[in-house]
């Protein structure tokens, strides 16, 4: 048996994007915290975030978080809980405040205050027309967060241990105990044992061919509550970014469409005035990104190709602001000030000026609304009765709170990392001061040990990288913007073999330092359990709504579907579906129009 050294904290934090550093920094304050990590901290998927964190601060033009509620619940197709979108909205204007007084470099109107853009789906409620709300600095929103947060974390004395793979939780009862971790350049296992355990490991996009998301994104924390008998909940609503590069999926940020840029398909038409006569390019992902899918289906892609053009060259976009009476006009300067790094990834990727041409985009797997079910202080629940795992939390990407519901508003996804990422640290800074911490179970790692062993010594045929690409085409062909009843079955059968094909992998590297060759195909089997749940979901959901459309099903049914679905991993490994009422509020279901 290899050796296991053990960690003892108040507090394990697991990811150490927005969430976790968030979470980290308040939870230091009065515990003893450590924040573990497969990355180093600043390569986090924060910071692939670009166009803006969405606040109601109404620096520039009247805005109300109210406003910013009604647009996020009007987004999530009603699925969000309104209590979290109230707790949502009103904390991200102070949150916001905190991150500039912490030091982050955000863009300035010319009055000197925090500038803000205008985002897909924010609006001033009176007249519907987009709002500017999305706090930025340029197009590298996320990565300033996530370099402010992980300086406050050094300031602050956090304990991070870098490169640190976890693969266990340790729960016993309707308590946790701890995690276990493989230390990545020594291959060796690490207990952290602790009084309270927090998952913001981000979302599981590469279970797709085309996404936005980094390699990384392999839903290891979602999959992990999974095994340990935590359901996993509105799977099926997985958000496509309508502006990925064609092929590629490289995220184009939301703001150059905030900053005048439009889509034109490929006869040249700005085709968004039908599917949304109000905002146009403006609309929610779900809507756009099915536009294009559309466009594309009736032969509009660019050249017949399955693309269509992002403009935001001065031309064409000063052409239609003109068009739509605006006085404002862009240029290469402005365009290089707000969007440097996408001009950079055009330039760099494609080969395309963006000053000059317009860019070839599709939709691109970009964000998981749904994961491991929360309520507003991070605290993960067990059903739908709303019990509660003491000590376990979960926030960020990973977590479904549900703020999001079936489809994210852009730019809300930083709002909910650092809102309750901060709520999450607070919570369990107060927890650990009152309860003890419990014995650690015998053998705690040896079950997850003896899974690794199987996949270094394991001589199957079965190559894991050819397993991820059949994944991968079966969930882009099955359960994609657009999913019938026939495409997600024989999706799920696909998966289903590869579930069997899983246990007759055989890596190539069987040694200890950094075993990259192990550790993915460990992330292989996370990816596999998601996608499963994803389909599963999916199948069972017969409606449309926000990022779920079903061909077969094409209207919302809210008599019998306003509900979240929670999906558990029963002891014989087969999966079953329960359902939680909606929390609704101030905003009754209606007709969703752009
Ligand atoms: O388009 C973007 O900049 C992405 C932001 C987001 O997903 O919120």
């Amino acid at each position: 048996m290899a050796t296991v050294k053990t960690h003892t904290f108040d507090a394990v934090i697991v990811g150490a994007g927005g969430a976790g550093l968030m979470a980290a920094l308040y939870a230091s304050r009065s515990a003893n915290v450590a924040v573990l990590s497969k990355l180093y901290p600043t390569r986090s998927h924060t910071g692939a975030a670009q166009g803006g964190v969405g606040a109601a601060l109404g620096n520039m033009e009247e805005d109300k978080w109210e406003w910013h509620a009604y647009d996020t619940v009007k987004g999530s197709d009603y699925l969000a809980d309104q209590d979290a979108v109230d707790v949502l909205c009103q904390e991200a204007i102070d949150v916001v405040i905190e991150l500039e007084h912490m030091g982050l470099p955000f863009d300035r109107f010319p009055n000197g205050r925090i500038s803000q853009r205008r985002f897909g789906g924010h609006t001033n409620n009176d007249t519907q027309k987009p709002v500017m709300r999305a706090c930025h600095a340029a197009d590298r929103t996320g990565h300033m967060i996530l370099q402010t947060l992980y300086q406050q974390c050094i300031k602050h004395n956090v304990n991070f241990y870098d490169e640190f793979h976890v693969v266990d939780l340790i729960r016993v009862g309707d308590s946790v105990r701890g995690v276990v971790a493989v230390e990545i350049a020594t291959g060796d296992f690490h207990i952290f044992h602790s009084k309270a355990v927090m998952f913001a490991t981000g979302g599981w996009g590469r279970c797709w061919e085309v996404t936005s998301n980094a390699h990384s994104l392999t839903g290891d924390g979602a999959a992990i509550c999974l095994r340990r008998g935590i359901p996993l909940q509105d799977m099926e609503f997985f958000q496509f970014h309508p502006t990925g590069i064609f092929k590629l999926g490289i995220l184009i940020t939301e703001g150059v469409r905030g900053e005048g840029g439009v889509l034109l398909n490929g006869k040249g038409e700005r085709f968004m005035t039908k599917y949304a006569p109000t905002i146009k390019d403006l609309a929610s992902r779900d809507v756009v990104s099915r536009a294009i899918y559309l466009e594309i289906q009736a032969g509009n892609g660019v050249n017949g190709k399955n693309y269509v053009h992002l403009d935001i060259t001065p031309e064409t976009v000063n052409r239609y602001l003109a068009e739509d009476g605006e006085t404002r006009r862009i240029d290469r300067e402005y365009i290089e000030a707000k969007l440097p790094d996408i001009a950079d990834f055009t330039r760099t990727y494609l080969g395309v000026d963006p000053v000059k041409e317009p860019m070839p985009i599709q939709p691109t797997a970009h964000y998981a609304m749904g994961g491991i079910p929360t309520d507003v202080d991070g605290r993960v629940l067990l059903n739908a009765d709303k019990e509660v795992l003491q000590g376990m939390y979960a926030a960020g990407e990973c977590a479904c709170v549900s703020v999001h519901g079936a489809n994210r508003l852009g730019t809300n996804s930083l709002t909910d990392l650092v809102v309750f990422g901060r709520r999450a640290g607070q919570h369990m800074a107060k927890l650990v001061q009152t309860i003890d911490l419990e014995p650690l179970p015998a053998n705690a790692a040896a079950e997850v040990i003896a899974a690794f062993e199987r996949i270094r010594h394991n001589t199957g045929a079965v190559k894991p990288y050819e397993l991820r690409q059949q994944m991968q085409q079966a969930m882009t062909t099955g359960v994609s913007v657009f999913r019938t009843e026939q495409t997600i079955s024989k999706t799920l059968d696909t998966l289903n073999q590869l579930r069997a094909a899983y246990q007759n992998i055989q890596i190539q590297d069987k040694g200890k330092v950094f075993n990259s060759d192990l550790l993915e195909a460990w992330e292989l089997g996370c990816l596999l359990e998601l996608a499963e749940v994803t389909a599963v979901s999916a199948l069972a959901r017969q409606e449309s709504r926000g990022g779920h459309a079903r061909d077969d099903f094409p209207n919302r049914d809210d008599q019998n579907w306003l509900t979240h679905t929670l999906c558990h991993k029963d002891a014989d490994g087969q999966y079953r579906l329960t359902y939680k009422p909606v929390t609704l509020g101030r905003y009754q279901p209606k007709a969703r129009v752009y």
